[in-house]
């Protein structure tokens, strides 16, 4: 495994000391104490202007999957670039909108929209429902129908196919609980006529997370032109096409396609086709343009190991016990010598799952270092929780010279908010 190698975009060494844009990290955790994850503004904006770029030819909206990072200032950040968003739950439709996302670019997936939240959707009158079961779609219909308006509606569709990444982040396989197959999808448009409330004008598929090779893509893609030909032969007329999200990042030595390798696989297909194309990408936008800062409590030499146990654990970021994920880990000051020792880096967290790195060849560290893991910034503090009782780390954002902290690191007073004990309990 190559390791230490690759420097995120805007994170860069200046002599021995790590820097986010022009700030230097360290001065940061001083001033906000540690754990904390850290966002360059320039990344996250730039990945978005990289996908804009490689797609102006169908000038698609660019709709960031705010489940692998919802902080208001990272969502206005990018809805300032003219992104939309995706989202997938009543609550991501609240940040939305509290970060100032236009209703016209927010589009909504997932397989258990409740009632509340489809007609919170209504009401703020969002682009497109993606739309997974039939239920769904029969309960988005009551809830136009009581509401008087009409609904544009996507169905998302399950192509069948092996994105090839980990089992718990593939969504487009049949076995997968996501989507409607082609065929059922195919009888819904036939059954337009059944959903009064809703406009039925679009297609939506999303095959699955950190896919690095376009073939995945291109042959879900097939399938959904295959069906998307029918329809349009049937006469049905499909406005939105939502390709989903899904590009894979470089953690390690992965060697993903770039934006503009993407678009150049993927316009072709669609030659000639005037749809209003969407894009959900999360990871993408997200994942190299964070890191996830933390300060070394203990060297613990065992028998069998060097452990450094760190102020952040699994309950921050929960990537590398969950899927086994590598975060390439970044010495805040580095020491200049050669030597380097092989440590497993664990949390505080109470359970042997808790490790943010395992068997990893580092600079010698000692207690009161500062180490930061990156390639956080997608599904690290979204991923996060309470779990021992642990306040979530602060979040910080640099954009060029300045920073400010977006989130405050939680208190203990946030911990035990909307808890009450009962008299009877004594
Ligand atoms: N659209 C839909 C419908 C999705 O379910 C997802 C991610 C995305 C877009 C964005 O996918 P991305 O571009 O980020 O790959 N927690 C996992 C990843 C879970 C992805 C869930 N869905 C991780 O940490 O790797």
């Amino acid at each position: 495994m190559v390791q230490g190698t690759f420097m995120m975009h805007d994170f860069h060494y200046l002599g021995r000391e790590l820097y986010c844009e022009s700030v230097r990290v360290k001065d940061i955790a001083e001033r906000v104490g540690t754990p904390f994850y850290l966002y360059s503004y320039k990344t996250f904006t730039e990945h978005v202007a990289k996908l804009q770029r490689a797609f102006k030819s169908v000038r698609p909206i660019i709709c960031f999957s705010m489940k692998a990072n919802s902080n208001l200032a990272v969502l206005r950040s990018l809805v300032k670039k003219g992104a939309g968003l995706d989202i997938v739950s009543g609550g991501e439709l609240f940040r939305a909108r509290k970060a100032g996302c236009p209703s016209s670019r927010i589009v909504y997936a997932g397989v258990g929209k409740t009632d509340r939240e489809i007609e919170d959707a209504i009401r703020a009158r969002i682009l497109l429902f993606n739309v997974e079961s039939v239920q769904e779609l029969d309960r988005i219909e009551r809830a136009a129908k009581r509401l008087k308006r009409k609904v544009n509606v996507s169905l998302r569709v399950n192509p069948d196919v092996d994105p090839g990444t980990h089992a718990h982040i593939a969504t487009g396989k049949a076995e997968s609980k996501f989507g409607l197959d082609v065929d059922t999808a195919h009888l819904i448009f036939m059954r337009r006529g059944h959903y009064p409330s809703l406009s039925i004008c679009g297609v939506h598929v999303h095959i699955g997370s950190q896919i690095v090779r376009g073939e995945p893509f291109v042959r879900a893609f097939r399938k959904v032109l295959i069906l998307l030909a029918h329809l349009e032969k049937e006469g049905h007329r499909i406005k939105y096409l939502n390709l989903g999200g899904g590009l894979g990042i470089i953690y390690s030595d992965e060697r993903p396609q770039t934006a503009d390798e993407f678009a150049r696989q993927i316009l072709p297909l669609f030659k000639g086709k005037k749809y209003r194309f969407i894009f959900e990408p999360g990871r993408f936008i997200a994942g190299n343009s964070g890191v996830f800062v933390t300060r070394i409590l203990y060297i613990k030499r065992t028998k069998a190991k060097n452990f450094a146990i760190v102020d952040g654990g699994m309950n921050d970021l929960i990537r590398p016990a969950l899927y086994g994920s590598f975060h390439d880990i970044w010495p805040l000051s580095q020491n200049g010598k050669a030597k380097k020792l092989k440590y497993d880096v664990v949390g505080p967290v109470c359970e042997s799952g808790d490790f943010l790195a395992k068997g990893r060849f580092i600079q010698e560290l000692n207690a009161n270092d500062l180490i930061a893991f990156a390639s956080a910034g997608a599904y690290g503090f979204s991923m996060s929780s309470n779990y021992n009782a642990r306040p979530r780390a602060a979040e910080v954002l640099v954009r060029g010279s300045r920073f400010a902290v977006v989130r405050d690191r939680e208190s203990y007073q946030v911990l035990v908010r909307g808890e009450r004990i009962p008299k009877w309990v004594g």
